[in-house]
């Protein structure tokens, strides 16, 4: 049975041969979408679960933390790695690399997927993550060669171009479909708005409409109604929710914020929690989820006042004792 309430005894859709049982799925979120958030967020009902996205040149050259973003739980098989580059290459080297599972020993991923959307200058201005959408010719030969020398599917997540001048997706979403692409992604924004405006689901239909591979559909998904509204809209296979997912994971159980009982606050946080400090060590694993613990807590009227104390200390006792003053406080938003 799914959170909301079907049972996709079928699979939803697939990518390439891999079933995919569900339709919402947690974004790709670089300093978020760990293992302890993605788990989380696979259990309550995510469909698949996508890494950070991780670069190319890290993956060759043995960046330090490399291990700590290829790590997962099994139950969140299908597993995406999600790579970034602006070299054909080099791209597929460090794909190989990971299919043969030879960086984090024991772990494979069930996809890969290609990042042609991080709007960050870091990324973008050197041609990889969205900075691929000004180079098609770029794409076609990334996805040539991965999908020949793979034997994983492979994906892309893209925005909708460069800027408001150059909407190019639809090219790309042909582009991505003839080289062999298995699934589109599509943030509704052109890289230079960032996360300004609004996402253009419109768009996002215009790519459904034009490829016959699932396409899922992502930005400003916030609630229940707009994930049904953002599938109702588009047509697409399914949704992808980040930011939103961050304050409310119980969207995968297809619950709005306001909707999620107390104990069940409780038991996800000291889950989350807990597989932090299993996960990345009692210190480290409690600075990262100050951030989580932010978003969790922010809809009750005590956190404004307890908020400083809850996210500094170092002491996971206190940081526990302080989260109970805050949930035993009204709920506001
Ligand atoms: C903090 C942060 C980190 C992100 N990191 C990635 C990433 O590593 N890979 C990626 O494809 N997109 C990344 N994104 C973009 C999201 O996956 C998503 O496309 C975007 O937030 C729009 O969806 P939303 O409106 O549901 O948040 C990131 C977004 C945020 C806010």
């Amino acid at each position: 049975m799914q959170p909301d309430g079907s049972s996709f005894a079928l699979p939803a859709f697939f990518v390439g041969p891999i079933p995919v049982y569900g339709t919402a799925v947690l974004s790709p979120m670089d300093g978020y979408s760990d293992l302890p958030f993605r788990s989380i967020c696979r259990e309550l009902g995510s469909a698949m679960s996508y890494s950070e996205f991780i670069g190319a040149i890290g993956i060759l050259g043995g960046y330090p933390h490399l291990e700590d973003k290829l790590v997962y739980l099994p139950q969140e098989h299908p597993v995406v790695y999600q790579i970034f580059d602006n070299d054909p290459d080099r791209l597929l080297e460090a794909a190989l690399h990971l299919e043969a599972g030879q960086i984090a020993p024991g772990y494979k991923p069930d996809i890969i997927d290609v990042n042609l959307g991080c709007s960050d200058r870091s990324v973008s201005n050197r041609g990889a993550g969205a900075g691929l959408l000004r180079t098609p010719h770029l794409i076609a030969e990334i996805f040539q060669k991965l999908t020949r020398h793979l034997h994983l599917p492979v994906t892309a997540k893209i925005r909708l171009g460069w800027d408001h001048a150059s909407r190019n997706y639809l090219e790309v979403a042909r582009i991505l479909e003839d080289n062999g692409a298995a699934l589109i992604a599509v943030h509704g924004r052109t890289r230079s708005q960032g996360y300004t405006g609004k996402a253009d689901w419109d768009a996002i239909a215009e790519v459904v409409q034009a490829v016959s591979i699932p396409v899922l559909g992502n930005g400003d998904v916030r609630t229940v109604a707009d994930m049904d509204r953002l599938k109702a809209h588009t047509g697409c296979a399914g949704v992808m929710i980040g930011r939103s997912a961050v304050a409310n994971p119980w969207l995968f159980a297809r619950l709005d914020r306001g909707q999620v009982a107390l104990d069940q606050v409780r038991s996800t946080m000291y889950a989350h929690l807990q597989r932090n400090l299993d996960y990345f060590g009692p210190h480290l694993g409690l600075l990262r989820f100050r951030k989580n613990a932010d978003t969790y807590l922010r809809p009750y009227s005590l956190f404004s006042e307890l908020r400083h104390s809850l996210l500094t200390t170092t002491d996971v006792d206190q940081f526990k004792v302080l989260v109970e003053k805050v949930l035993s406080s009204p709920f506001i938003a």
